[in-house]
């Protein structure tokens, strides 16, 4: 009903509050959370804007504040803000879900906050490094783009949509003064996230980490983003660095001649991904050639697969008579 969402959202501005609130003037939000968002140099303005807060270490410390105020048991759980044993029991007991986490909120393209990402602070690798919002009636994490309130106007503006893996990656390119920035956090990129970004432009560059899982999730969204009619570029990172990292020990003029130097088309991508130490291996070659003709065959334009057919055939030295034929017996396939 639009009265539960309503007090779905209710609570999670509520939380949201109360997290940064904690962070701000508790000893322990001060102590251990305010201190490892500055060690990641985010400044006071920064961790402000978005809203960035910490919950304590206490099993339900957040529960019992949000109970206290009114906020009820059912709208709490459904967010997924606290989990609730053995219910109806006796025995029944709260457990905040993010207990000693930083806190993210996740916003809304309008500014609402839909759930929260919550860090732990230690480097203990047997817990879940990120904990998410579970799916819920306010929370579609399939059409949720972290950053997009923020982001939406510059993106617009500059047309074109910076899209990184995750929310500090989103903070600190924010920070360094790159504002077309969203996050497809906590999943794996969607079509849904990319028609969302398609509102405001046509075009997104992919700035996923320089990492082995980075390079797999940038290859599977590019077919997406093509699939969806948008143009599509991949800057990739130096091995072991993310935009965050980046970001952070890169001025500002620095991490733009960075994007623009190594944004490079996804034929370029996809070639000096798939091709490069194979060039001379003609089985390898015919693998490379097959694999970018099937990107080519996702775009819905005819006119733009012309121009990319053309720019295949001469970047791989084959015909543009073979390529053609190639996308012919794709498109068979796909009827
Ligand atoms: N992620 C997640 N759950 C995890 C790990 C990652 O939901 N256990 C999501 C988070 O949204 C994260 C993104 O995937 O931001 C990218 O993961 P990763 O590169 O490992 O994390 P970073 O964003 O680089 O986080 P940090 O710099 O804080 O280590
Ligand atoms: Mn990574
Ligand atoms: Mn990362
Ligand atoms: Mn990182
Ligand atoms: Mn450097």
């Amino acid at each position: 009903a639009a009265s539960e969402k309503e007090s779905m959202y209710l609570v999670s501005e509520f939380a949201q509050k109360h997290f940064s609130e904690t962070l701000w003037r508790s000893e322990p939000g001060k102590a251990i959370g305010l201190t490892y968002f500055k060690e990641r140099g985010f400044t006071t303005e920064t961790i402000e804007k978005f809203g960035l807060g910490y919950c304590l270490d206490e099993w339900d410390g957040f529960t019992n504040a949000a109970l206290k105020k009114g906020y009820k048991l059912e709208f709490l759980e459904k967010t997924g803000l606290t989990i609730v044993k053995e219910a109806g029991t006796d025995r029944q007991r709260t457990f905040d879900r993010f207990k000693a986490r930083v806190m993210f909120p996740i916003h809304s393209m309008s500014g609402r906050v839909l759930g929260f990402g919550g860090r732990i602070l230690t480097n203990d690798k047997k817990a879940a490094k990120y904990l998410n919002s579970p799916e819920s009636e306010i929370y579609h994490k399939s059409k949720v783009l972290y950053g997009i309130y923020y982001a939406k106007q510059a993106i617009a503006k500059e047309d074109v949509c910076y899209l990184v893996e995750g929310y500090t990656d989103v903070i600190q390119l924010y920070q360094r003064g790159i504002h077309n920035v969203v996050a497809s956090s906590g999943t794996a990129l969607t079509p849904e996230q990319i028609r969302l970004i398609g509102r405001l432009t046509n075009n997104i560059t992919v700035l996923f980490d320089g990492d082995a899982a980075g390079m797999r999730a940038s290859l599977r969204g590019v077919d997406l983003i093509l699939e969806q009619g948008l143009n599509v570029r991949v800057c990739t990172f130096p091995e072991g660095e993310d935009p965050d990292s980046y970001a952070k020990n890169h001025s500002y003029e620095e991490v733009k001649d960075f994007l623009e130097n190594n944004a490079k088309d996804f034929i370029q991508f996809k070639t000096s991904l798939l091709f490069a130490e194979t060039a001379h291996d003609p089985i390898k070659k015919a693998e490379t050639v097959r694999d970018i003709v099937s990107s080519i065959s996702k775009i819905p334009d005819r006119i733009k697969q012309e121009i990319y057919i053309q720019e295949c055939a001469r970047m791989l030295d084959v015909s543009e008579e073979v390529l053609f034929n190639t996308l012919a017996q794709n498109r068979k396939k796909e009827i």
